[in-house]
């Protein structure tokens, strides 16, 4: 058995999240700057499997046969057994994440597609993309529910993608690099809380929820345009147009609002919410020479945490 080390990075949504849960387009593209590292090695001395979680706050060995039934490390190893229909000898696992958990960066899916990845390498199986991103999502499916499978549909395949719940996923080319400040409302949700939300509000004002979820999906498709076409300003205020309508669908936060008015007033050419929302991270994107202030403003204004980063064009070798 050999040693495995496989990584999958984080996510954002750039246009369209909740609305995509309804049949509607989102855009959603990975983060490199922060990632998931799994590493897998045989044991050959201990009669039982290990875990060993290294975060940067949380550090932990669990034996595998400790974990809970439905816990999402358990379920995509075990995930991956079945798909190869292979016995799992012996291993030890070790985890990395520099993914903020529970704050609309991907890291449960990251999590599910590193784990799918380094099993199904480990059995000595080289599974396809599309394998590895049904498995993933069956983890995910766990975790939150009815997720639509953008998360682990652009971790898994790596590009910026153009999704829909119900059609083949389609990458989407980005004209000029973007470069975005990501900024940390140091408030925590859970995916799955905030889908039940949306779901809730919707059962319950069908009227005023409806046409929100219609004009989210409106901007992803302008913004499905403006992006190969790398009209950057057009980007910068469909996202402003997105935070509003995300906010009117109540899923953003005093602090979400806060970090984003920030943005704006320090130069931003856009921002808004990214993932499930009230809590978690905004994306703001800015030109190069902005990009300094906004970082400050952020800081000032209450960020608890900054990653600043490139989403790369295909015109800088994409
Ligand atoms: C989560 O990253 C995005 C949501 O749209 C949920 C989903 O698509 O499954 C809020």
């Amino acid at each position: 058995m050999p040693a495995i080390l496989s990584k999958a990075p984080g996510k954002i949504i750039l246009f369209g999240e909740h609305a995509v849960v309804y049949g509607y387009p989102a855009i959603a593209v990975p983060i490199d700057a922060i990632q998931v590292k799994v590493s897998i090695l045989p044991v050959i001395t201990e009669n039982r499997s290990i875990i060993r979680i290294r975060n940067i706050d949380w550090h932990e060995d669990v034996p595998f046969n400790e974990l809970d039934e439905c816990d999402p490390i358990r379920t995509s190893i075990l995930n991956v057994g079945a798909q190869i229909n292979q016995k799992l000898p012996h291993f030890e696992m070790t985890i990395t994440s520099s993914i903020p958990i529970a704050a609309g960066l991907g890291s449960s899916a990251a999590l599910a597609v590193a784990i799918t990845k380094g099993i199904s390498q480990f059995l000595g199986v080289e599974l396809s993309d599309d394998e590895i991103n049904a498995l993933a999502y069956k983890s995910e499916e766990i975790q939150h529910g009815s997720p639509s499978g953008i998360d682990n549909s652009v971790i898994t395949f790596g590009q910026p993608i153009l999704f829909y719940k119900t059609k083949p996923i389609s990458k989407i080319r980005i004209k000029n690099s973007i470069h975005i400040i990501l900024a940390d409302t140091g408030k925590r949700t859970l995916t799955k809380e905030m889908v039940a939300f949306v779901k809730h509000s919707l059962e319950k004002e069908p009227d005023f929820i409806k046409p929100i979820l219609a004009e989210i999906g409106g901007i992803v498709e302008e913004a499905a345009e403006a992006l190969p076409s790398g009209e950057i300003k057009k980007i910068g205020s469909l996202m402003v147009h997105n935070h509003i309508a995300l906010k009117k669908l109540g899923v953003s936060s005093i602090e979400l609002d806060q970090l984003v008015e920030s943005a704006l007033r320090n130069g931003a050419l856009g921002a808004k919410l990214c993932g499930g929302g009230k809590g978690g991270y905004m994306v703001a994107v800015c030109n190069p020479a902005s990009c300094e202030r906004v970082r400050l403003g952020l800081v000032s204004d209450g960020a608890a945490h900054i990653i600043s980063t490139t989403i790369k064009g295909s015109t800088q070798g994409n």
